[in-house]
Formats: structure tokens, C-alpha cells, sequence
């Protein structure tokens, strides 16, 4: 059986329900672009509310990770992978979930003890050595010597802030090597399975520490992994997983995964993510900004991989490959056959634009490499984003390949430079914008801020600000959106403004430093454009944006708000006319 579908029925069984997977795209959290773990969407549950299903919940849910998006192409790092999880807000604690995933392991994956091993939290000033924990596994038969105390990998929380707690952590030793007696979690044939959270803590941004409402279990196990160990091979890419998609990418290549396995892993893993990305409901498109920048780097640098292996790149190669991956999850994640036309797409229109420059891109680099010796300077590294759409990240790969280093720093002076220059420009020289400071335009400002919420209520989370200009007599705001507005869509966004103004909620201007405001999930234009301490302005709950101000005290000092255009304004890019009457 589907290890998915084995997890899902132990823990159904055991009294959980199953929850749907949540969309790549976090709906209610700003604070990540992606989900990052199993436990994200169920983050508000965690720390207090409710759940509509119960207290007992398991899942399979879709997660991204693009930290060490560079790191892919080795056995086991993936962008996409599959978190199985299950959860107690509240009910069972250490011994229930010990127990059972203990059961699970040994009597339904089958894993014999001989090769299983983990580790629990020492303990530190603030939270106690976890000898509970301890003991339980004692009694289940895990030998002393395969129970090893660890502090900083035995404590679990997504990020900086949140809840969190304790952890015990499950190993398999994956090697054709005698196991070793005692157990040693810096050996990395030790590989972890499986991730128990018991998370009854929450941590402020100040870093305290308090005790959540009830104790809660959250736990995590990667699916590409522990399908690799159980099939009983040591690439997760020569797994079911991936074994026909890298078979496909092999005829469509004619050469060998063994000879290629970098570049075919590149390709297999970045091609899935922006299958995934894609599909999903927030609807996010290539851009060059947040979601939909990953997501273009993701196609591109798949394609330019596609290229080494000899691919053509011009043929239907990420279709076939898009359609072969739809198949395989199509039964696990309905939206993949319901947004099918979208991703494919997607895939061919990122794939048309970027193959118009790529070859001269490419040919461009080689001369520029001629020419140096040691670093690819940033006047060069622009032209290769501005002119070829180049990704800075994939100037800085082809340059590490030929042991060279790019002025990264320069590079994003110059693009800095060039956002403000078309700003400039964009915003009349500087006629309106934030120029004006006067009652009114500090009316239409907080206005924007609005608008920006309302919009990505209306049309999703993917609707990013590109820029906005301010009169006496209206505002105007660019934003990122594929589409014209419908009726329906403007209207929508048009009440929930009013609505909002109709709350009077409060305007708050926090100064906080840079990095705690992204992490908070501020919204922003250019992280660059921003120095190290900025102001955020939270509008009631809606809205959180990193920006110079002026503002209203309260959203009730704006007047009524109406739509009276929305327009292209430039590709991807829409434009609303609005006033306050
Ligand atoms: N949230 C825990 C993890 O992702 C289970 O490892």
C-alpha cells in the first residue's frame, strides 16, 4: 500500500480525522511565502482556537522549501516534498503520541529496532530535560545507547516566533555499513524519519517564552525519505518517487541519469514545485517579486538545465514532463487535474519568453567570461537580468561552474537604481506619489493600503504593489495581476474598503528593524529600497506594510471609497483609478 494512504488509515484509526491538504500558498499567514511545514496552516488551532474537526487530526500536506534552493541536484534535497503529520490540540501528550508512532514504525513500515534510533531535548536554562520522553521510549525497547540528548535539534519552531516546543526525533541507519551499537546523530547515515513536536510553548518576537493554553502534539514525516528507505535505496530520486519522470527526462535526453544525475534532479525536482506552485489556488504567475519570483527562477533554471542535458528545449519537453507529474498526484490533489490547462500554461509561456533570450543570454556570458579573470562585475551581471532575464542567481551558478564569483552587491545597487529610476518615471517625476503630504493625499495614501489588502483578498495573495501616485483629486495604484478586473472583482474590493473604513479601524506605526518586519509578514515593495530600521504601518488586522507614511489615525477619517477605472498598465501589471468622496 501507498505509504500516504497506510499513515492516513493508522491514524484515522487511531480516532483522527483527516484534514485536506491546505494550498502551497499559505491563505491566512503572510508571514511565509510557502508552506513550509505540516503544521503551518494549522498554526491558529495550535494556539488556542478550536479546530472545526476535532483534536485528533492527521494529514498529508504540500510543502515548499526554497531556502537552499542552490542545494538541489544533490540525493535528498527537494523544493516540493510531502509532510505527513498528525496532531493533538490538546488531547493525547508525550506517551499516546510516542506510542504510536513507535507502532507505526515497527509494525506496519516494518523498520526492525536493530536500525532505529532518536534523540531527545536535553534541556536548557529555560525549558526542562525532556526525561519523560526518555523514559517512554525506554520502555518501548529502544536501547539506552540508541537514545542520544541533544538541545538545539531537539526543539522545534517554524521560524522566529510561534509555538513550539520539545522534540523527539526519529533516525533510520541508512547504510549497507554494520550498524553501530551506539547511536551518533552527527553520522550522517543516520537519517531522520520522523518528527515529534510536543508543543505546548509560544515565543514572542521579544523571545519569551509562555506556556500555550493546552499541550499539543504536532508531528512531521518526509515522504520522499522514508519512501526511499522503505523501497531500500539510498537516492531518494532513484525511489518510485521519481523513477519515471527521471526515466522520461533519460528518452527525452539521450543520456544517462548516472552520467547527468545533477541536471536531471534539477530539472525533475524545480519542474514538480512549479507544477504544484502553479496549480495552486492563489493563482501565483513568473514575476519578479515574492512567490512569483521563486516560481520563476524554479521554470528557468529548469529549462537552462533541460539545455545541458542535450533536451530541446523550443520542443513540448515541460509538458510531457508536466503531465506525467499531474498523473502521478492527480489522485492525492484533485486542483492538479482541475488547473491542469493553467499550469501548462504557465510552464509554456515562462518557457517561450525566457528561450527568446536565453541562447543569446548564454552566448553573452561567454563573452563576458572571456574577459575576466576572477568576479563578473555588476554592470554585466545587470545586463544579463535587464536585457536576458537572467535571474541573478543563475548568473551567479554558471559563473560558480566556471569557478568565478559575481558582484552581487553592485548587482543590487544597480537594480535598486533602476526600480527607483522607473518610479521616477512612473510616478510623474515625482508630481504626486508620496510627495504631496497635505490632508487629502494622506487620505488617499492609507487608502492604498487598503486597496492592497482588499485586492489580495479579491484576487488572491499573489497581488503585489508595483507602484502608486497620489493627487488631490484621486489615487492611483499599480499592482501585479494577469487578468482585467471582473465586475464582480472590483466591486468586491470596493466594499471591502468601504467596509473597512466603516470599522474605523486604527492605524499603528511600529519602528522595528528590517529583517523582524519581513518576518512578520509585512508586506513590501523592494526589500533593498529599505534601510535597516523601518516604520510598518498595521492598519487594524488587514493590513501590515513597510512604508515612510504619512497616515490617517483611523480608516474612519477616509470618507467613501470608489473604483472609477481599472486598466492595463503594463505586462502582468494592473492599474486602478480610485477616489474617496
Ligand atoms: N513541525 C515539525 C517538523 O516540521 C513536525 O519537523
Amino acid at each position: 500500500m501507498n505509504l500516504k494512504d497506510l499513515y492516513i488509515d493508522y491514524f484515522v484509526s487511531k480516532g483522527h480525522k483527516q484534514i485536506p491538504s491546505s494550498p502551497v500558498v499559505p491563505e491566512n499567514d503572510g508571514s511565509v511565502l510557502f508552506n513550509t511545514a505540516g503544521m503551518q496552516p494549522l498554526i491558529p488551532y495550535l494556539l488556542g482556537q478550536p479546530h472545526p474537526y476535532g483534536k485528533r487530526l492527521c494529514d498529508y500536506q504540500k510543502c515548499i522549501r526554497t531556502n537552499d534552493l542552490e542545494a538541489i541536484g544533490d540525493t535528498y534535497h527537494h523544493t516540493f516534498f510531502e509532510m505527513l503529520g498528525n496532531w493533538s490540540l490538546g488531547d493525547y501528550f508525550k506517551k499516546e503520541a510516542i506510542n504510536y508512532s513507535f507502532e507505526f514504525i515497527t509494525k506496519y513500515l516494518n523498520i526492525p529496532l536493530e536500525r532505529f534510533a532518536v534523540t531527545v531535548f536535553a534541556g536548557n536554562d529555560l525549558i526542562p530535560k525532556d526525561t519523560e520522553a526518555k523514559e517512554i521510549w525506554l520502555s518501548l525497547g529502544v536501547k539506552e545507547e540508541r537514545i542520544a540528548e541533544t538541545v538545539e535539534d531537539n526543539f522545534w519552531i517554524a521560524g522566529e516566533t510561534g509555538p513550539c516546543g520539545p522534540d523527539t526525533e526519529m533516525f533510520y541507519f541508512r547504510s549497507d555499513d554494520p550498524v553501530p551499537d551506539k547511536f551518533d546523530p552527527e553520522d550522517s547515515r543516520w537519517v531522520e524519519i520522523w518528527n515529534n513536536v510536543f508543543m505546548q510553548y509560544n515565543k514572542d518576537k521579544n523571545g519569551n517564552i509562555t506556556e500555550l493554553p493546552s499541550k499539543n502534539v504536532d508531528t512531521g514525516m518526509g515522504v520522499e525519505r522514508v519512501v526511499s528507505i522503505l523501497e531500500g535505496v539510498n537516492d531518494n530520486y532513484a525511489s518510485s518517487v521519481w523513477k519515471d519522470v527521471i526515466e522520461l527526462i533519460e528518452s527525452m535526453s539521450n543520456v544517462t541519469y548516472e552520467e547527468n544525475s545533477e541536471s536531471m534532479r534539477i530539472v525533475a525536482d524545480h519542474l514538480r514545485t512549479a507544477v504544484f506552485i502553479s496549480a495552486d489556488k492563489s493563482g501565483i504567475k513568473p514575476s519578479n517579486v515574492g512567490a512569483g519570483y521563486i516560481l520563476r527562477r524554479l521554470i528557468r533554471r529548469s529549462i537552462r538545465h533541460a539545455k545541458t542535458l542535450g533536451i530541446d528545449v523550443n520542443s513540448n519537453w515541460e509538458e510531457v514532463l508536466a503531465l506525467k507529474i499531474i498523473d502521478k498526484y492527480a489522485k492525492y490533489y484533485s486542483e492538479l487535474t482541475d488547473n491542469k490547462d493553467v499550469v501548462l500554461e504557465v510552464l509554456r509561456n515562462e518557457k517561450i519568453k525566457f528561450n527568446r533570450t536565453l541562447e543569446k543570454g548564454l552566448r553573452e556570458f561567454e563573452k563576458i567570461i572571456s574577459n575576466i579573470d576572477k568576479e563578473i562585475d555588476a554592470t554585466s551581471a545587470f545586463r544579463l537580468y535587464d536585457t536576458y532575464g537572467f535571474p541573478i542567481e543563475l548568473t551567479e551558478e554558471l559563473a560558480k561552474e566556471k569557478g568565478l564569483t559575481v558582484d552581487t552587491n553592485g548587482f543590487k545597487e544597480k537594480f535598486k537604481a533602476h526600480q527607483d529610476l522607473s518610479r521616477t518615471a512612473s510616478s510623474g517625476m515625482f508630481k504626486g506619489g508620496l510627495a504631496g503630504n497635505g490632508e487629502i493625499e494622506t487620505r488617499y495614501h492609507t487608502a492604498t493600503h487598503l486597496l492592497n489588502a482588499a485586492l489580495k483578498v479579491v484576487v488572491g495573495p499573489g497581488v503585489h504593489q508595483m507602484g502608486s501616485n497620489i493627487t488631490e483629486e484621486r489615487m492611483r495604484f499599480d499592482f501585479s495581476c494577469d487578468h482585467k478586473l471582473t465586475d464582480e472583482e472590483k466591486e468586491k474590493a470596493e466594499t471591502l474598503v468601504n467596509t473597512w473604513i466603516g470599522e474605523g479601524l486604527t492605524v499603528r506605526c511600529d519602528e522595528m528593524k528590517k529583517e523582524e518586519a519581513i518576518a512578520s509578514g509585512a508586506e513590501c515593495m523592494f526589500i533593498e529600497k529599505y534601510p535597516d530600521i523601518v516604520t510598518v504601518y498595521s492598519i487594524g488586522e488587514i493590513s501590515k506594510e513597510l512604508c515612510g507614511g504619512p497616515h490617517v489615525k483611523n480608516t474612519s477619517e477616509l470618507g467613501h471609497f470608489k473604483i472609477i477605472k481599472e486598466e492595463a498598465s503594463s505586462a502582468g501589471v494592473r492599474r486602478i483609478k480610485a477616489v474617496l468622496e
